[in-house]
């Protein structure tokens, strides 16, 4: 089941983190193009909350593995085992001009329940 979610863009080359039923979402736009993942790293199934972009790349904040934010793909794996890069997401345009994000409730199973709360209660404070 999917639900298409209004966002809003970043600036070019900067992060914006989307929230949508405990799921944190990583906007970026990069060339003038944006895209979207599931900000969730394979390592531990742990969110890469808060959100880092340094020196061109969306970096774990848990054990510092850095992915490629035009595509998702793990750039360095920090020693660790990272078996995937971060889950794209489709993001459309929207006939009001906007952009919208699809949300998808399998998205959820790329995150522990325990960071799922962790996300919950960030967002509820
Ligand atoms: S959880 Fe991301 S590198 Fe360990």
């Amino acid at each position: 089941m999917a639900k298409d979610v209004p966002i809003s863009l970043p600036p070019e080359g900067a992060v914006t983190l989307v929230v949508v039923k405990e799921v944190p979402y990583a906007v970026v736009v990069q060339d003038g193009r944006p895209c979207a993942f599931v900000a969730a790293c394979s390592h531990k199934d742990l969110a890469l909350v808060p959100l880092r972009l340094k020196k061109g790349a969306l970096v774990c904040p848990h054990h510092g593995a850095r992915f490629d934010p035009r595509t998702g793909a793990c750039t360095d794996d920090a020693g660790k085992d990272v078996p995937r890069g971060l889950h794209p997401v489709d993001v459309q345009g929207s006939p009001d001009g906007g952009f919208t994000l699809r949300a998808r409730k399998r998205h959820r199973k790329l995150l522990t329940r325990k960071e799922r709360r962790r996300i919950r209660a960030a967002r509820d404070t």
